[in-house]
């Protein structure tokens, strides 16, 4: 039987299971915004991360107690219990979940569970040792600590589906809970093992067709790289010199993420399934950028992620975590998202991270999250535990259970979110500026920085605080966003810039809008292959600028100097700009280009386009974004003293404004006309007092 329809059925059979694995087809997101509030129950999510199984069941009734009691009406559980849930192979034991549930749902804590799978069992370990990733040196991960396994693993993915199965079957009408956590912060290790090597092979092929196509996307001609069967294709692993294709290991980062992507939803799709009434998340990780989260996000119902202010070197300020809070919220469509993990007190593995922060700062992070669009905050954790590796990362409670200073805080906002669950409810964050973020230029960046001090992070830190400093909202795009409600976008070092982001950008500024490109901009194609146009190559015409010489001396004292003469340091990396249509707006100070254009603008259409050449001091980008707001008539706040930030949610009608003060002095901010206080009901006067370590939250009557 080889008539021609058997042959063309088979064609798409092979075709099908060529494309299976990595397929990319993006589940559909309710059209509708997903309502965390409504989700639970009419209440904001306020909750702790609670690990029953790590300690005496006789403590669950006062703890539940002291959540209940501090207004805590959510729980996450079980994330790493998957031994306690599945002690050996395909013996599952939920009782003691469900007796902790019954505890947590009898005083008004609704639970969503974790798929337990960052933590495989031993006795899994021991029976498959394949599950483990194997490093770039080609040695696998030992057993003891935790994600430590490989996604591409058959083995694994036969215990994830079934550990999974066996989760929603037994939960599906569980009034109690209502939702799930995919795994636990996904996204490392890279595997490269034989099986991960095969599926990348896959995905090449699916992605280039013919290994004509890939040689040459890829550029393997260079030292005679060229491949000739599928089965050749390396990854990028311990080569000598650490020297790899950076075509390759572009592709590399992508098909990473996507794998991360399918392991995802291998679970989803269970649980959807099976339990098609319960709400999906993960709990990811603000600027990590291993996973493209807004590929992710597709297949989940809402944002989640793990917030710990005091944990992340690179924020630089206190406006740190909003531009984290922001690129989450961007990472689907700006709908309101929850925070899984709030920082509840100090971070420690081995030492401990930094000093203590004032109680009420944590309470004021909350409200920080909250302010960026969160309908949801939950600590890590409830309890400091007593033992393991986390025994020195604080929860709310010390391992004593006392009612510290930190449970009292926690109490305070506990009930006050509950307080302003009807004026939040519906509200969004809006606006009028944003931050285009390239998870391409990020990858490509991370296979070949440039220089040593380049941190792409930096930069939208940079101009982030400049805004935010202005009291303005500030939202985060991908490239697959409606850049169309903005009027300004900022790009910086869109070192990656394929042809339908070009043409979006184009036509963004041609109906009016502003865009900010920054240096390193438009160098690579798709292919993370360096353009043959003039730098900065595609986006050569909207920035009117060319660049035919550049110096990347970062050990350089360099400045630049504005057109009225200022002078501001500079560093990173210098663009030497030709303007050609462009005007000039600051030249470089010293060396054999003094006196070249620096940063220029250009008239596109009906809008503008800026061109920094380099990487200035924070004062730069603060003057200038004040210049810039200005000229193109975004409002801006009232004046900030240092320390303190202000936010604002909207809906139909209403403002809700949050004035934080992460200081610990009083802080005075002059709004120009009385508010009503949210939380008191009264009027406060056009100087609002924030006290210290505080918030005011605000509102139109
Ligand atoms: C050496 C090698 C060249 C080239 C240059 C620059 O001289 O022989 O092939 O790699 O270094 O790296
Ligand atoms: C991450 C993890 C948690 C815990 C905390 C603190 O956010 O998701 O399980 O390890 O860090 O270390």
């Amino acid at each position: 039987m080889n008539t021609p329809l058997v042959r063309f059925l088979a064609t798409l059979v092979s075709a099908y299971i060529l494309i299976a694995p990595c397929a990319h087809a993006q589940q559909k997101t309710p059209s509708k915004p997903f309502d965390l509030i409504e989700w639970n129950g009419g209440k904001f999510v306020y909750g702790v991360d609670y690990y029953p199984e790590h300690w005496n069941e006789s403590q669950w009734e006062k703890d539940a107690q002291m959540m209940q009691a501090a207004g805590i009406n959510f729980v996450r559980l079980a994330e790493f219990a998957w031994v306690k849930m599945e002690p050996t192979e395909g013996k599952f034991d939920f009782a003691w979940l469900d007796r902790a549930l019954k505890v947590l749902n009898a005083h008004g804590i609704k639970a969503m569970l974790g798929t337990p799978t960052a933590s495989p069992p031993a006795w899994l370990y021991a029976k498959y040792p394949d599950i483990s990733a194997m490093d770039e040196n080609g040695i696998r991960y030992r057993y003891g600590s935790r994600r430590n396994y490989c996604i591409h693993n058959p083995n694994f993915i036969a215990a994830t589906q079934r550990i999974v199965t066996a989760m929603a079957e037994h939960y599906k009408n569980h009034p109690g809970v209502i939702g799930w956590q995919i795994d636990n912060e996904l996204g490392d290790p890279d595997c490269y093992d034989a099986a991960s090597r095969a599926a990348f092979q896959r995905w090449c092929r699916t992605k280039y067709k013919t290994l004509e196509a890939l040689n040459k996307a890829w550029g393997t001609v260079f030292w005679g790289h060229t491949y000739l069967a599928w089965s050749e294709i390396p990854l990028p692993w311990n080569t000598l010199g650490k020297a790899h294709n950076p075509s390759l290991a572009l592709d590399f980062k992508r098909f990473q993420s996507d794998s991360t992507h399918d392991y995802l939803r291998i679970q989803t799709t269970i649980l959807r399934k099976i339990a098609p009434a319960k709400a999906i998340t993960h709990n990811e990780m603000g600027m990590y950028d291993n996973v493209d989260y807004s590929v992710l996000n597709t297949s989940l119902d809402f944002v989640a992620w793990d917030n710990y202010p005091m944990f992340q070197k690179d924020y630089a300020s206190y406006f740190g975590p909003g531009l984290a809070h922001d690129l989450m919220r961007g990472s689907k469509n700006n709908q309101n998202f929850m925070v899984m993990e709030q920082q509840g007190g100090l971070p420690g593995w081995n030492v401990f991270w930094g000093h203590q922060a004032a109680p009420g700062l944590y309470r004021v992070w909350a409200y920080q999250a909250v302010a960026h669009g969160a309908d949801g905050v939950c600590y890590f954790r409830w309890r400091t535990c007593r033992y393991g590796t986390e025994q020195y990362w604080q929860g709310i409670l010390d391992q004593d259970s006392y009612p510290n200073a930190r449970y009292q805080t926690a109490s305070q906002a506990g009930k006050e979110l509950g307080q302003l669950t009807e004026l939040l409810r519906g509200s969004k964050v809006i606006s009028p500026v944003a931050l285009l973020i390239s998870p391409d230029s990020r990858w490509a960046f991370h296979i070949q920085p440039l220089v040593e001090k380049f941190n792409y992070n930096q930069q939208l830190h940079a101009y982030y605080n400049a805004f935010r400093r202005l009291g303005i909202n500030v939202d985060a795009l991908f490239p697959q966003s409606d850049f169309s409600s903005y009027k300004i976008i900022v790009a910086s070092s869109l070192f990656l810039a394929d042809k339908p982001l070009v043409e979006k950008l184009t036509e963004f500024v041609k109906n009016g809008g502003t865009l900010v490109l920054s240096y390193r901009s438009g160098v690579k194609d798709e292919h993370n292959v360096v353009t043959d146009q003039t730098l900065p190559g595609p986006l050569a015409e909207l920035a009117g600028v060319a660049i035919h010489d550049f110096d990347p001396q970062t050990n350089q004292e360099q400045e630049i100097v504005d057109i009225d003469g200022t002078r501001f340091s500079a560093g990173v990396w210098f663009d030497i700009l030709e303007p050609t249509s462009a005007q000039t707006l600051a030249t470089y100070g010293k060396g054999y280009y003094a006196g070249k254009a620096a940063v220029t603008q250009n008239s596109f259409g009906k809008g503008l386009v800026f061109y920094v050449g380099t990487e200035a001091g924070q004062d730069y980008y603060d003057n200038g974004i004040k210049w810039l707001v200005q000229q193109v008539g975004v409002d801006t706040g009232p004046s900030l003293p240092e320390g303190v930030e202000m936010a604002v949610r909207e809906k139909t009608g209403k403002k809700v404004i949050f004035l934080l003060n992460y200081t610990e002095k009083p802080q005075t901010v002059s709004l120009g006309q009385t508010y009503q206080n949210a939380l008191t009901g009264s009027s406060e006067p056009a100087g609002v007092e924030i006290p210290a370590f505080d918030v005011k939250v605000l509102t139109t009557p």
